[in-house]
């Protein structure tokens, strides 16, 4: 690999934040026509997290915000920029990303929101990277976060049993060279957005009373579709932004997938040839959390002490848009 003279941009902290309350397959079946079984066998899902009612997104991720600056070491007031990438903001606006910034304290930072599905994570470390790269900031803090338990119909089993709440973050900054977020592809096929959407609130189809007996203020997703369109398109942007970090297969210590559905994991991790026990899997626990998901993940497999310093982790995801991204960063903690 070329060595680069930009200062590299890394990693420096992680965070997570989960909700309290569980709701397992079992609880799920008092709700819809379904079991535990058909989740187990079609997802891998076994619970997710669920926020309070009186818990919004900006709320959760907070303290996975929070966590992420501790565990970088350094204090709201250093941050240049704070991105939530979120398809459940708060409101339409101010942006979440406003929130966050005046709750954790962040006076000296920018923010906005990032609105990229399921592949947030890996757009917004995207964004965050070019101005620590191009020597304009020296930290921001990236959050994915969702409350997607108020976009679900819970009324339409082939959805509501899929999604679940949460936040993860990271602190990037300058670091040394050869070490960091080494490489990106970022894809979008708006031909396919159908596949995934909420079709009505925004300013192309207002709410009324219609619209809300239809459900239609509530995801809706062509899930086999998106599921083709996964396990091929995964595969492809991982070679890709593998080749592009100048690595191969078996240089990737670590795979943290979008964790939608542990069949897809399986699937796409086969097609690259991946073994099984380079996946950071928590599907079963969480759902799919979309943005935050690989977030979540990548702080869990750190804290679990896995990580180690040089290791390299592909980010790879795919969601609403329909959008793919990946990442390939050196672990530099
Ligand atoms: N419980 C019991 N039966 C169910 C349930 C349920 N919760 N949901 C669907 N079924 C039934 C269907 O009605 C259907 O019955 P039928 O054959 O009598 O018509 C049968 O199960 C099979 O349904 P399929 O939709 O074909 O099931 P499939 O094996 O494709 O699994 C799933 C569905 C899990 C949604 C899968 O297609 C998938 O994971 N797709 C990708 C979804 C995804 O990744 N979405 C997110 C992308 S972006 C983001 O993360 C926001």
């Amino acid at each position: 690999m070329t060595p680069r003279s930009a200062p590299s941009a890394v990693i420096c902290g992680v965070g997570s934040y989960l909700p309290d309350k569980v709701l397992t397959n079992a609880d799920l079946e008092r709700i819809v026509d379904t079991t535990d079984e058909w989740i187990v066998s079609h997802t891998g899902i076994r619970e997710r997290r669920i926020a309070a009612d009186d818990q919004a997104t900006s709320d959760l991720a907070l303290p996975a915000g929070q966590r992420a600056l501790q565990d970088a070491g350094i204090g709201p007031e250093d941050l240049n920029l704070v991105i939530v990438t979120t398809v459940t903001p708060d409101h339409f606006f101010p942006a979440t990303a406003c929130i966050v910034q005046d709750k954790i304290g962040a006076r000296n930072a920018g923010a906005f929101d990032l609105v990229s599905g399921c592949t947030g994570f890996v757009y917004g470390l995207s964004v965050a990277s070019q101005f620590i790269e191009n020597g304009q900031m020296d930290y921001a803090l990236v959050i994915s976060a969702e409350k997607l338990s108020c976009i679900a119909d819970w009324t339409d089993r082939s959805t509501c049993v899929l999604f679940g709440d949460g936040a993860g973050a990271a602190v990037v900054g300058a670091g040394e060279p050869d070490l960091g977020i080494l490489a990106f592809v970022l894809e979008s096929y708006g031909e396919h957005g159908d596949l995934l959407r909420i079709p009505a609130g925004g300013s192309r189809m207002r709410i009324n009373e219609e619209i809300l007996a239809r459900h239609d203020d509530c995801l809706r997703m062509e899930g086999p579709e998106l599921f083709k369109l996964a396990v091929r398109g995964v595969p492809e942007v991982s070679e890709k932004v593998i080749a592009k970090a100048g690595l191969t297969n078996s240089d990737i210590d670590w795979v943290v997938m979008h964790q939608a559905n542990i069949r897809i994991i399986e699937a796409a991790a086969k097609r690259m040839d991946i073994p099984e026990e380079r996946l950071v899997v928590n599907v079963d626990k969480y759902g799919n959390t979309s943005a935050a998901s690989m977030a979540i993940a990548l702080d869990e497999v750190y804290r679990q002490g896995k990580l180690r310093r040089g290791d390299n982790v592909l980010l790879v995801g795919f969601g609403a848009g329909f959008t793919l991204g990946g990442a390939v960063v050196r672990w530099a903690k």
